[in-house]
């Protein structure tokens, strides 16, 4: 049988089930039914459904937090479907962690981003579906088809009508430039760039800002949200330049890892939005709106399947 008229399976890896539900509702399927159990020792045991024999699979699992286990969680998946006779093994990880380390800051460093990229070619994904990476050019270091979704368009929806002609998109280092271009020519705002200085993994400076800010209300976007650190340094600079103490943080992707939220929650933010890439429980310290991708991942599954243009999504 031809794989793309095979039978569709959303299957759900442990990182994120609840967003897996959430594609699998979308698309009207039922997950597949898998276990997922750890050993004395520590390993995963992984099965999957034998109905997944003969069907087209997709697996969604972000490479969350502990980021090691969720990679081999999703390679173990991936090996049991295929092992089954799957026909199609496809992946959502809507977030790729160590896309940071894309450049080796010192010569005895490991280039994470490539090491993730050869493991991940183990699982055959066809294709992989990745959310706003940190690195686009990562997609040069797979030799499979890599589909690059961006919640952009979803996140601006979310912000829209709260902003006024006095918004100003805001980059908080110069990676983040053409991301702030994209909310600022959807949003028709100005934009401005700071540039940031990171003094070592936990340690950043913001030098200064180029563009006009001040008695604007800043929209800061970045592709994800860590430890806070970069948010912090742009906006004390952004607000020594005149801007309003009333700011907007947008990011597809929320980590929040250390003391993220007590840093965030010293900052004039009136809002705080992410997306659902990675789990967000409701507990949180400090509130954060969540937008979800499941909407986005259905539809390039749904177009990826029926062979229509994914550029759309766009
Ligand atoms: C860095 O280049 C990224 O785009 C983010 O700005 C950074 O990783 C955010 O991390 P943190 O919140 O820890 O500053």
């Amino acid at each position: 049988m031809d794989a793309t008229l095979a039978k569709l399976e959303i299957l759900a890896g442990p990182a994120h089930a609840d967003l897996a539900a959430a594609v699998a509702r979308e698309l009207r399927v039922t997950p597949l039914y898998r276990q997922v159990t750890c050993t004395d020792d520590g390993e995963r045991l992984v099965r999957v459904d034998e109905s997944a024999r003969g069907r087209s699979v997709v697996i969604v699992q972000p490479i969350a937090s502990p980021v090691g286990d969720s990679l081999l969680e999703l390679l173990l998946l991936a090996d049991a479907c295929w092992r089954i006779g799957a026909l199609r093994v496809a992946a959502a990880v809507p977030y790729l962690g160590y896309l940071r380390q894309d450049r080796r800051a010192y010569p005895g460093d490991a280039l994470g981003s490539r090491v993730l990229a050869d493991a991940l070619a183990t699982g055959r994904f066809l294709p992989l579906f990745v959310v706003d990476p940190h690195t686009p050019g990562v997609e040069a270091a797979f030799s499979r088809p890599v589909e690059m979704l961006s919640a952009v368009p979803l996140l601006v929806e979310a912000i829209r009508e709260q902003l006024g002609p006095d918004a100003v998109i805001v980059a908080p280092d110069l990676g983040a430039t053409k991301l702030a271009r994209r909310f600022a020519r959807r949003l028709r705002l100005p934009m401005a760039i700071v540039y940031k200085e990171r003094l070592g993994p936990t340690d950043v400076r913001a030098h200064h800002v180029i563009g006009d800010v001040a008695g604007r209300k800043p929209v800061i976007v970045d592709d994800m949200i860590s430890t806070g650190r970069t948010i912090a340094a742009a906006l004390e600079l952004v607000l020594e330049q005149g801007a309003l103490r009333d700011v907007v943080v947008v990011a597809t992707h929320g980590l929040f890892m250390g003391s993220a939220f007590e840093r965030l929650g010293s900052l004039p933010l009136s809002r705080v939005v992410v997306t659902d890439t990675l789990p967000q429980p409701g507990n949180r310290p400090f509130p954060v709106e969540v937008v979800s991708v499941a909407p986005l991942l259905a539809e390039a599954v749904r177009r990826t399947r029926a062979g229509e243009s994914i550029a759309a999504l766009e």
